[in-house]
Parts: C-alpha cells; sequence; structure tokens
C-alpha cells in the first residue's frame, strides 16, 4: 500500500539547531547502521523507517559501508526512497560518509580525494538520491594531509551532491584542525559525529570544548552502547539481541559484570523516574545543550517507539545526575 506519512508527525517532535548553523536536526535520529542489511527482513526495517519519520525523525544517518555486505544499507534506504520516501525528501536530513574500508585496492579506504569523492557518487546511486543534506568523512586519516581530505568535503558540496559537510571519529586536536581548514574554505561545515554514551564519555575531555567554541554541532552516535544501556542484558543474552547474532559489532565477551552490574543500578534509578534505562541513556545525553541529537538504533519498531518517549521527561535533578555519577565511577 502506498504510504502517506501521519499529518501529526511534527506534534510531539522536538529539533535542535545544529552548532550555528541554519540546520535543525531532531532530538533522536535514526542510524542504519546495523539492523538495515541483507540480513534483515525488508519489512521489518520498512515499519521501522516509517514509523520513524511518522513521528517526526526527518534525520537518517547511513554510510557506504553499512551492511553486511558493504553497501546494502543504502541499496535498502534507496528502495524506501522510490517506494515510501521520494514525497518527503525535503522534509528529510539523509548523511552519509566514507572513511572506512570499502572496496579493494589502495583507492577504497581512509581519506584521499579519490576515494572520498568516488564513494560520495557510489553512495548516492544506492540511495537513489541526487545530493545527501550531510557528507562526512568517517574516520581521520594519518596518512593523508586533513587539507585533502576537507577539500573534498568541500568539492562535494560545491559539486551540489551534499548541502553540508561534517566530521566523525575526530578527536579534539584533529577536529581542531579540520574544522580550521573548514572555516579557511567557507565550507558549510556544522557537525561533528562522535561515540558518546553513559558508557563512553571520552568528548567531555575536550572535544564538547572545541565544538562550542567552534558553533559546531554534535551528534552522538551509540548512546545506548549498542544495547547495553538497556534491561535487555540483565539476565543474560537473549536471542535476535545484537550481542546473540553473528557478524554485529557487538560481542558477548564486551558484556563485562562490570558493566551489567552498573546497567542494573542504572535501571533502578530509572524505573525511579518512570523511565526505561534506555529512555534515561537517552536523556541523559540531551541534558547538555552541547548535543544536537542522539543517534539511535533499533532493530524493531517497539524499540523506536520507546526510545522516542525518551523526550517526555529530559529533566534530570541533581540528586538523580550525582547518583548517575556514583554509579558510574
Ligand atoms: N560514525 C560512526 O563511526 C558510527 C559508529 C557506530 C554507529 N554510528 C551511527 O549510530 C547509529 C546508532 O548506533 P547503535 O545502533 O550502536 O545505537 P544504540 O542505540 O546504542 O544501539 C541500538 C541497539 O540497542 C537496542 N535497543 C534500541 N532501542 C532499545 C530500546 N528502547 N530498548 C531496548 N533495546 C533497545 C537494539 O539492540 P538489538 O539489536 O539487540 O535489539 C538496537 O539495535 C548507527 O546506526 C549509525 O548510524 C556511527
Amino acid at each position: 500500500m502506498n504510504y502517506q506519512a501521519k499529518d501529526t508527525r511534527y506534534d510531539t517532535a522536538g529539533f535542535r539547531r545544529c552548532g550555528k548553523s541554519g540546520l535543525k536536526l531532531p532530538e533522536i535520529s535514526l542510524g542504519l547502521w546495523q539492523n538495515f542489511s541483507d540480513n534483515d527482513l525488508f519489512s521489518n526495517c520498512r515499519e521501522i523507517l516509517r514509523t520513524a519519520f511518522d513521528h517526526g525523525i526527518t534525520h537518517f544517518d547511513l554510510a557506504n559501508n553499512y551492511g553486511p555486505p558493504p553497501g546494502s544499507a543504502e541499496e535498502l534506504f534507496g528502495r524506501i526512497m522510490e517506494k515510501d520516501f521520494r514525497p518527503y525528501r525535503d522534509e528529510m536530513v539523509i548523511a552519509t560518509k566514507a572513511g572506512y574500508d570499502m572496496w579493494p585496492g589502495p583507492y577504497g579506504d581512509h581519506g584521499s580525494r579519490k576515494y572520498l569523492l568516488a564513494s560520495l557518487d557510489q553512495s548516492l546511486k544506492r540511495m537513489k538520491l541526487d545530493y545527501v543534506d550531510i557528507f562526512y568523512h568517517h574516520r581521520p586519516d594519518p596518512d593523508t594531509p586533513v587539507e585533502e581530505s576537507m577539500l573534498a568535503l568541500d568539492q562535494a558540496v560545491r559539486q551540489g551532491k551534499a548541502l553540508y559537510a561534517g566530521i566523525s571519529n575526530y578527536n579534539a586536536f584533529e577536529a581542531e584542525k579540520a574544522i580550521s581548514v573548514l572555516k579557511e574554505l567557507r565550507t558549510p561545515f556544522i557537525i561533528h559525529q562522535a561515540k558518546y554514551s553513559m558508557f563512553e564519555r571520552w568528548v567531555e575531555g575536550g572535544l564538547l570544548n572545541v565544538l562550542e567554541k567552534t558553533g559546531t554541532g554534535c551528534i552522538a552516535f551509540s548512546p545506548l552502547a549498542q544495547g547495553m544501556l538497556t534491561d535487555k542484558y540483565l539476565n543474560g543474552i537473549p536471542g535476535q539481541s545484537r550481542a546473540a547474532r553473528n557478524h554485529t559489532s557487538l560481542k558477548p565477551e564486551q558484556l563485562l559484570p562490570e558493566r551489567i552490574e552498573k546497567a542494573r543500578k542504572l535501571n533502578e534509578l530509572a524505573k525511579m523516574r518512570g523511565q526505561s534505562l534506555a529512555q534515561m541513556a537517552i536523556a541523559w545525553l540531551l541534558k547538555d545543550s552541547r548535543v544536537t541529537s542522539v543517534l539511535i538504533g533499533a532493530s524493531r519498531t517497539s524499540q523506536l517507539m520507546n526510545s522516542l518517549e525518551a523526550l517526555n521527561n529530559k529533566h534530570f535533578s541533581l540528586e538523580e545526575l550525582m547518583t548517575i555519577e556514583s554509579i558510574l565511577a
């Protein structure tokens, strides 16, 4: 049946300005890293994506290598674009990235101009798009001058193949250097995508300050630590979970007993706040105004709906924040 987006889609959604740019992003965005590959059921993926847009998630995050196989998440998104999303293209912010291993030989990885521009062309074909809204360099490349990688992002924008540029996984020092090059070029650079959750707080050690100082937005990825910041692993590894499946990035050995113990205590606090642990973990990131958007994953629609309810309670008392700090210490 033809998809018609819900008229109520913007009724409850919150949006934040991305750094000092003109672009606003939803407080919760959806990524297609792990659950949108050739191994996943198309009908389930389609339902998640439709439900997201129906609830004001206007921002979808992809990368050339998302799959497996690499490229398959973009292909899946291209099918949804053709079947459902085309009439709503101007209501969406679609991002892709290049920076990890994508094709054989010396030109299919890292940060050369050759790789980045060829990869963006491939991504556009797979996603059946004329342009993406954000094109990211996915990770810093120590062997390519940062000027070359940033000029490639700049060129992508000048060619009209991307509206804005972004960087991901750059540390504070690397980000400052890249941003100064982009400022010199007057590239519409607006965002840094960084791993940030209650379990992964490296951005607090300098990166967030750099982003604030330079007027750059921050989108926090893996806010649920791939599921560890939910109640799902409190009593073992359920079948069908990311840690139980092959070809995923969460291995059972990452579920360290001390992490699960922390998750158990956080879960108790979340209950006292009337939230699920997933909701509290998302709200905790949004308490910082430097965080533009929280970039979640979901393997089913019910998870997405659960996570969206985080927006109903983003306030933390001082006491709650101190309790969280003592649990995480
Ligand atoms: N720039 C980068 O280098 C980079 C790297 C990684 C990710 N990302 C981006 O960040 C996005 C999100 O990453 P992520 O998937 O790791 O995020 P995440 O939100 O930390 O984890 C998502 C997983 O948590 C579980 N989950 C989600 N909502 C839940 C809920 N309400 N209750 C219980 N469990 C829930 C699901 O696990 P199950 O599958 O077990 O059901 C889901 O697959 C990616 O899609 C990608 O766009 C970027």
